[in-house]
Protein backbone atom coordinates (compact mmCIF):
# COMPACT_ATOMS: atom_id res chain seq x y z
CA UNK A 1 0.00 0.00 0.00
CA UNK A 2 3.17 2.29 -0.09
CA UNK A 3 3.03 5.59 -2.26
CA UNK A 4 -1.30 4.67 -2.08
CA UNK A 5 -2.52 7.18 0.53
CA UNK A 6 -6.03 9.10 0.37
CA UNK A 7 -5.70 12.57 0.98
CA UNK A 8 -9.19 14.45 1.95
CA UNK A 9 -10.43 17.29 3.85
CA UNK A 10 -13.59 18.94 4.87
CA UNK A 11 -14.49 22.44 4.09
CA UNK A 12 -17.05 24.97 4.82
CA UNK A 13 -18.23 28.03 7.19
CA UNK A 14 -18.92 28.60 10.67
CA UNK A 15 -20.61 25.69 12.30
CA UNK A 16 -21.58 24.28 9.44
CA UNK A 17 -21.18 21.16 10.99
CA UNK A 18 -17.67 19.83 8.76
CA UNK A 19 -16.22 19.01 11.59
CA UNK A 20 -19.13 16.23 13.45
CA UNK A 21 -19.09 15.44 9.57
CA UNK A 22 -15.48 14.66 9.42
CA UNK A 23 -15.47 12.81 12.71
CA UNK A 24 -18.25 10.26 11.63
CA UNK A 25 -16.70 9.76 8.21
CA UNK A 26 -13.35 8.88 10.32
CA UNK A 27 -15.54 6.55 12.47
CA UNK A 28 -17.04 4.95 9.46
CA UNK A 29 -14.04 4.24 7.67
CA UNK A 30 -11.98 2.91 10.57
CA UNK A 31 -14.92 0.60 10.92
CA UNK A 32 -14.37 -0.72 7.58
CA UNK A 33 -10.79 -1.57 8.18
CA UNK A 34 -9.12 2.22 6.82
CA UNK A 35 -6.40 2.97 8.88
CA UNK A 36 -7.39 6.64 8.94
CA UNK A 37 -5.87 9.77 10.54
CA UNK A 38 -7.69 12.35 11.56
CA UNK A 39 -6.81 15.80 11.79
CA UNK A 40 -7.25 19.52 11.65
CA UNK A 41 -6.09 23.02 10.52
CA UNK A 42 -4.79 24.84 11.89
CA UNK A 43 -3.06 23.07 13.82
CA UNK A 44 -2.83 18.77 13.54
CA UNK A 45 0.82 19.04 14.37
CA UNK A 46 2.46 20.19 18.27
CA UNK A 47 4.33 22.98 16.25
CA UNK A 48 1.35 24.04 14.64
CA UNK A 49 -1.19 23.70 17.30
CA UNK A 50 1.11 26.81 19.12
CA UNK A 51 0.90 28.63 15.99
CA UNK A 52 -3.13 28.16 16.08
CA UNK A 53 -3.23 29.30 19.54
CA UNK A 54 -1.32 32.47 17.76
CA UNK A 55 -4.07 33.00 15.22
CA UNK A 56 -7.27 32.30 16.59
CA UNK A 57 -6.91 33.79 20.10
CA UNK A 58 -7.00 37.67 20.29
CA UNK A 59 -8.45 40.70 18.99
CA UNK A 60 -9.31 40.40 15.17
CA UNK A 61 -6.47 43.28 14.43
CA UNK A 62 -3.65 41.18 16.37
CA UNK A 63 -2.43 40.62 12.64
CA UNK A 64 -1.94 42.01 9.14
CA UNK A 65 -3.67 39.87 6.91
CA UNK A 66 -0.41 39.37 5.82
CA UNK A 67 1.14 38.08 8.55
CA UNK A 68 -2.07 36.37 9.33
CA UNK A 69 -1.57 34.28 6.22
CA UNK A 70 2.28 33.52 6.87
CA UNK A 71 1.39 32.10 10.25
CA UNK A 72 -1.49 30.00 8.50
CA UNK A 73 1.31 28.76 6.19
CA UNK A 74 3.50 28.22 7.93
CA UNK A 75 1.65 25.98 10.38
CA UNK A 76 0.28 24.10 7.09
CA UNK A 77 3.91 23.16 6.00
CA UNK A 78 5.19 21.78 9.17
CA UNK A 79 1.27 19.73 9.24
CA UNK A 80 2.29 18.68 6.10
CA UNK A 81 5.68 17.76 6.95
CA UNK A 82 5.09 15.92 10.19
CA UNK A 83 1.45 14.19 9.93
CA UNK A 84 -0.10 14.15 6.42
CA UNK A 85 2.91 13.45 4.32
CA UNK A 86 4.21 10.63 6.49
CA UNK A 87 0.94 9.04 6.64
CA UNK A 88 0.21 8.87 3.02
CA UNK A 89 3.59 7.65 2.17
CA UNK A 90 2.35 4.35 4.42
CA UNK A 91 -0.91 4.33 2.58
CA UNK A 92 -3.33 5.85 5.82
CA UNK A 93 -6.11 7.93 4.65
CA UNK A 94 -5.85 11.49 5.99
CA UNK A 95 -8.94 13.33 6.83
CA UNK A 96 -8.45 17.11 7.92
CA UNK A 97 -10.77 19.50 9.26
CA UNK A 98 -10.20 22.24 7.06
CA UNK A 99 -7.03 23.10 4.29
CA UNK A 100 -5.95 24.85 2.01
CA UNK A 101 -9.33 26.04 0.64
CA UNK A 102 -10.02 28.03 3.52
CA UNK A 103 -7.21 29.57 3.13
CA UNK A 104 -8.39 30.63 -0.31
CA UNK A 105 -11.74 31.73 1.32
CA UNK A 106 -10.64 33.70 4.69
CA UNK A 107 -7.28 35.02 4.10
CA UNK A 108 -8.57 35.78 0.12
CA UNK A 109 -11.55 37.06 0.63
CA UNK A 110 -12.72 38.27 4.10
CA UNK A 111 -9.28 39.63 4.78
CA UNK A 112 -8.24 41.94 2.11
CA UNK A 113 -7.59 40.60 -1.44
CA UNK A 114 -5.45 37.88 -0.79
CA UNK A 115 -6.34 35.14 -3.31
CA UNK A 116 -2.66 35.61 -5.73
CA UNK A 117 -0.48 35.65 -2.31
CA UNK A 118 -2.59 32.54 -0.82
CA UNK A 119 -1.95 30.14 -4.49
CA UNK A 120 1.54 31.38 -4.78
CA UNK A 121 2.55 30.72 -1.39
CA UNK A 122 0.99 27.69 -1.57
CA UNK A 123 2.37 26.87 -4.77
CA UNK A 124 6.17 27.52 -3.06
CA UNK A 125 5.89 26.51 0.12
CA UNK A 126 2.97 23.29 0.42
CA UNK A 127 2.18 22.39 -3.09
CA UNK A 128 0.08 19.66 -2.13
CA UNK A 129 -3.72 19.47 -2.95
CA UNK A 130 -6.27 17.58 -1.40
CA UNK A 131 -7.44 14.12 -3.20
CA UNK A 132 -10.80 15.21 -2.43
CA UNK A 133 -12.72 17.99 -0.57
CA UNK A 134 -15.94 18.15 1.39
CA UNK A 135 -17.87 21.20 1.16
CA UNK A 136 -20.60 21.20 3.76
CA UNK A 137 -22.87 24.25 2.24
CA UNK A 138 -25.18 25.39 4.99
CA UNK A 139 -26.74 28.70 5.13
CA UNK A 140 -24.67 30.92 7.64
CA UNK A 141 -27.04 32.16 9.90
CA UNK A 142 -27.70 28.99 11.10
CA UNK A 143 -24.04 28.10 11.16
CA UNK A 144 -23.55 31.34 12.81
CA UNK A 145 -25.88 30.47 15.57
CA UNK A 146 -24.41 27.03 16.15
CA UNK A 147 -20.84 28.12 16.41
CA UNK A 148 -21.64 31.05 19.03
CA UNK A 149 -23.44 28.39 21.19
CA UNK A 150 -20.69 26.64 21.18
CA UNK A 151 -18.78 29.63 23.20
CA UNK A 152 -15.09 29.04 23.76
CA UNK A 153 -11.74 31.58 22.78
CA UNK A 154 -11.77 30.92 19.54
CA UNK A 155 -13.98 33.71 18.01
CA UNK A 156 -11.73 35.71 16.02
CA UNK A 157 -13.10 34.15 12.69
CA UNK A 158 -16.70 33.66 13.99
CA UNK A 159 -16.98 37.36 15.37
CA UNK A 160 -16.72 38.60 11.52
CA UNK A 161 -20.57 38.31 11.16
CA UNK A 162 -23.17 37.10 8.64
CA UNK A 163 -23.21 39.31 5.99
CA UNK A 164 -18.93 38.57 5.42
CA UNK A 165 -20.02 34.70 6.40
CA UNK A 166 -22.45 34.64 3.57
CA UNK A 167 -19.55 36.06 1.10
CA UNK A 168 -17.15 33.33 2.19
CA UNK A 169 -19.93 30.70 1.59
CA UNK A 170 -20.44 31.84 -1.76
CA UNK A 171 -16.66 31.94 -2.65
CA UNK A 172 -16.24 28.31 -1.19
CA UNK A 173 -19.41 27.56 -3.90
CA UNK A 174 -17.49 29.43 -6.90
CA UNK A 175 -13.67 27.59 -5.44
CA UNK A 176 -16.08 24.14 -5.91
CA UNK A 177 -17.81 25.17 -9.21
CA UNK A 178 -14.40 25.86 -11.03
CA UNK A 179 -12.60 22.67 -9.61
CA UNK A 180 -15.52 19.97 -9.51
CA UNK A 181 -13.41 16.84 -9.63
CA UNK A 182 -11.56 17.65 -6.39
CA UNK A 183 -14.42 19.64 -4.86
CA UNK A 184 -17.65 17.82 -4.05
CA UNK A 185 -20.36 20.10 -2.66
CA UNK A 186 -22.48 18.20 0.23
CA UNK A 187 -25.86 19.61 1.30
CA UNK A 188 -25.68 20.41 4.70
CA UNK A 189 -29.04 21.73 5.51
CA UNK A 190 -29.90 18.15 6.64
CA UNK A 191 -30.38 15.55 9.63
CA UNK A 192 -26.27 14.95 10.60
CA UNK A 193 -27.06 11.16 9.56
CA UNK A 194 -28.35 12.20 6.27
CA UNK A 195 -25.09 14.71 5.23
CA UNK A 196 -23.02 11.74 6.45
CA UNK A 197 -24.58 9.24 4.30
CA UNK A 198 -24.37 11.76 0.96
CA UNK A 199 -20.42 12.43 2.24
CA UNK A 200 -20.05 8.21 2.35
CA UNK A 201 -21.52 7.89 -0.96
CA UNK A 202 -19.09 10.55 -2.40
CA UNK A 203 -16.21 9.35 -0.83
CA UNK A 204 -16.69 6.26 -1.79
CA UNK A 205 -15.49 6.86 -4.61
CA UNK A 206 -12.76 7.67 -4.31
CA UNK A 207 -11.67 4.82 -2.32
CA UNK A 208 -12.75 1.96 -4.66
P1 LIG B 1 -12.00 25.72 13.03
O1 LIG B 1 -11.34 25.32 14.29
O2 LIG B 1 -12.21 24.70 12.00
O3 LIG B 1 -13.37 26.39 13.46
P2 LIG B 1 -14.84 25.99 13.09
O4 LIG B 1 -15.10 24.68 13.75
O5 LIG B 1 -15.64 27.11 13.65
O6 LIG B 1 -14.90 25.92 11.61
O7 LIG B 1 -11.20 26.90 12.34
C1 LIG B 1 -10.91 28.02 13.08
C2 LIG B 1 -10.98 29.26 12.24
O8 LIG B 1 -9.80 29.43 11.46
C3 LIG B 1 -12.14 29.29 11.28
O9 LIG B 1 -12.91 30.47 11.56
C4 LIG B 1 -11.50 29.42 9.94
C5 LIG B 1 -10.14 29.95 10.20
N1 LIG B 1 -9.10 29.57 9.22
C6 LIG B 1 -8.54 30.53 8.40
O10 LIG B 1 -8.90 31.71 8.46
N2 LIG B 1 -7.56 30.17 7.50
C7 LIG B 1 -7.12 28.91 7.40
O11 LIG B 1 -6.22 28.62 6.56
C8 LIG B 1 -7.70 27.90 8.25
C9 LIG B 1 -7.24 26.48 8.17
C10 LIG B 1 -8.69 28.28 9.15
Amino acid sequence: MSGQGRFLSFEGVDGSGKSTQARLLAERLKDDGHDVVFTREPGGSPGAEEIRKLVLEGDADRWSPETELLLFTAARRDHLERVILPALAEGKVVISDRYVDSTRIYQGVSRGDLRTQVDQLHTLMIGRETDMTLLIDMDPEIGLSRAFARGGTEERFEAMGQSMQQKMRQGFLELAAADPGRIKVINGNQPIEAVADDVRAVVDNLLI
